[in-house]
């Protein structure tokens, strides 16, 4: 019998990354090889100046690969032009930040509607996509209120949702929960846990948090620029 071929979300081979200030060359990733499998919650742990954010962005086409190479969904990043990026950034990425980053003089509803909006979608497909999506954070019945009227962690559920909506590949977040107390925190994770194993969604996150990490199917450890596959 044909042996079936595991679904990699990204393949990442011997990728370097330096950042350039003035004459300064700073090596924030030395060498990182690793898979991240499709439809699982991955996260990447390690302290501070590590490289988790620079990783991210790679992985989320807003740094160019410098060396090495990035599979995203078997093709090679390298060989994208700057269209199939962009629409990759567009259809197939949802990001997430720390701040949250609604538009503050929208309600949930339109900070989600607003971005598939932007795709240009159908008016009552951005409905459903919008209803859908605040419902799978638990935020429906507040989808009139403004973020100045929701606490930090409903905020980041509408974040969340907003990411939901595009139906993305994947969602990627940087220390979403870094700006939340233990509690709130939580209760994100557990959304994070519902879409993944529940909507089949893939997820990866940066964290510092122990916490965080226990929610994950696989972490990734790394220190000073290469992956530390020692710690646990
Ligand atoms: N835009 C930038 N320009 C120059 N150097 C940078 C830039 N961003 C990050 N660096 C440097 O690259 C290295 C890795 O930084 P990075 O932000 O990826 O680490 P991190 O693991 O996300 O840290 P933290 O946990 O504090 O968020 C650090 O030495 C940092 O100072
Ligand atoms: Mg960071």
């Amino acid at each position: 019998m044909k042996k079936e071929e595991k679904q990699y979300l990204y393949q990442i081979r011997n990728v370097a990354f330096s950042y350039t200030l003035g004459a300064h060359h700073i090596q924030a990733i030395h060498d990182i090889s690793l898979d991240i499998p499709q439809g699982a919650l991955v996260t990447f742990s390690g302290p501070s100046g590590s490289g988790k954010s620079t990783l991210l962005n790679l992985l989320g086409l807003i740094e160019p690969v410098q060396k090495g190479e990035i599979l995203f969904q078997n093709q090679n990043v390298a060989e994208m032009n700057q269209q199939q990026l962009n629409n990759i950034r567009k259809y197939k990425i949802g990001f997430i930040f720390q701040q949250f980053h609604l538009i503050p003089v929208f309600t949930a509803e339109e900070n989600v509607a607003y971005f598939l909006a932007r795709q240009g979608l159908p008016k009552e497909e951005i409905k459903s996509r919008t209803r859908d999506a605040l419902e799978s954070v638990g935020l429906w019945e507040h989808r009139m209120k403004k973020p100045s009227e929701l606490s930090g962690g409903q905020r980041q559920r509408v974040a969340i949702a907003r990411a939901v909506a595009k139906h993305p590949e994947v969602i990627i977040g940087d220390e979403p929960t870094a700006s939340l107390d233990q509690k709130t925190g939580k209760e994100v994770m557990q959304i994070f846990d519902y879409l993944v194993h529940e909507k089949k969604v893939s997820v990866i996150l940066t964290t510092h948090d122990k916490m965080i990490q226990s929610y994950s199917d696989k972490n990734f450890h790394i220190q000073d620029g290469v992956l530390d596959t020692n710690h646990i």
